[in-house]
């Protein structure tokens, strides 16, 4: 067992919360931050819509390091890229405590925090400070709950974190601001992206192929998910989707006695339905767009899983509270030895077989 996997047992004796808060405090003194190694060149992706060019196709999810701090010591622990925020344009506290949620038996967690975040002034100086070289950092941005516009909250997102991020994703998916997930019906999916399209123009001429992702819930029925992929689809500026983030649906398997929370549930319960519904997407938008799938996953066979239903990346949150986060070098070497085992030069032909 390594010093890590002994720190992630005795973290998870605190309160979920307070767990988090002293993980993020910890890995800022960078202590007992690994090594970066190379990754084996068989695991590199470059998605073949927005030509992002990922050392390893795994990445962490939004909501971990929500005011970018450590997304250099995240990468170092073999993450391909990692998504900080989101990210609104003003701080804002979140929900009152406690909102953070660990299921254990279920090896889920149900979170309602509500996008507390310092707000895109910090976090932007906090990207454009940090070492390029570190790999890929992506920003997610949202909207502040009380805010009057909220699309015009995007807008300003977009903007600010453009020069400074390798990509950007619009997470109107958060059960957790109420109404935001409205954005994702159709005529208001098509004001928001028409105004964030104009905005990406113009930034266009200030830096060039910013890749912009929309990161949808898994709470979708098939009209809805025909809806988001044809106004997705319309839009030339948009790189692809991330499918998907928390459910508010309560499977019937859960045991744990937090089951009930309000929130937004992730973790093993959401591999299915997350993963159905990136199939879903991809039988409409093919390669027209790049899907990065997350969900569940916590293992080669989940990572493999999400490949398979059409994801070119993955990106998983959850699975570090009841793993630690040597699970991604574990992951990475169990694709590593089932491609040495069969031969596969790749990720995507491993997922082929
Ligand atoms: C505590 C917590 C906070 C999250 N915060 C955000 C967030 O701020 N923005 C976002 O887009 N997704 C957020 N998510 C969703 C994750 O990015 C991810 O889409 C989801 O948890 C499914 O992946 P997983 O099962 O591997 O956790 C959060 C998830 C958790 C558990």
């Amino acid at each position: 067992m390594s010093l890590f996997d002994i720190a992630t047992r005795a973290v998870r004796m605190l309160p979920a919360e307070s767990a988090h808060l002293f993980t993020i405090d910890a890995l800022k003194t960078g202590l007992g931050r690994p090594s970066p190694q190379l990754d084996d060149p068989r695991l590199a992706v470059t998605l073949r819509r927005s030509g992002l060019k990922l050392p390893n196709p795994i990445g962490l999810a939004a909501g971990f390091d929500k005011n970018a701090e450590v997304c250099a010591q995240m990468l170092a622990f073999g993450f391909g890229f990692v998504e900080c925020g989101t990210v609104t344009p003003r701080p804002q506290p979140g929900n009152p405590r406690p909102r953070l949620f660990r299921l254990s038996e279920d090896r889920a967690v149900i979170n309602r925090m509500g996008f507390n975040n310092l707000g895109l002034g910090l976090f932007v100086r906090r990207l454009s400070a940090m070492d390029r070289r570190a790999g890929i950092v992506g920003a997610n941005i949202g909207a502040n709950k009380d805010s009057e516009d909220r699309i015009a909250d995007y807008v300003a997102g977009v903007k600010a974190v453009w020069p400074y991020s390798a990509y950007i994703t619009i997470n109107i998916s958060s059960p957790n601001t109420p109404g935001l997930r409205g954005l994702q019906d159709r005529g208001a999916l098509e004001e928001l992206l028409g105004r964030i399209g104009a905005a990406a123009r113009e930034m266009e001429a200030v830096v060039k192929n910013r890749p912009l992702f929309l990161k949808v819930a898994p709470d979708l029925d098939d009209k809805a998910i025909a809806d988001i992929a044809d106004v997705a689809l319309a839009q030339d500026w948009l790189s692809g989707l991330i499918v998907s983030n928390t459910t508010i649906a309560r499977p019937d398997t859960l045991v744990s006695k937090h089951k009930g929370e309000t929130g937004g549930l992730s973790g093993a319960p959401l591999m299915e339905s997350s993963t159905r519904v990136l199939a879903d997407f991809h039988a409409i938008v093919r390669d027209r767009l790049d899907l990065i799938g997350a969900g569940g996953i916590a293992s080669a066979d989940d990572v493999i899983a999400k490949l398979r239903a059409g994801a070119q990346a993955v990106q998983l949150y959850s699975a570090l509270v009841f793993h630690g986060p040597m699970l991604v070098q574990r992951i990475k070497a169990d694709l590593v030895a089932r491609m040495d085992a069969t031969g596969a030069l790749n990720v995507a032909e491993l997922a082929r077989l």
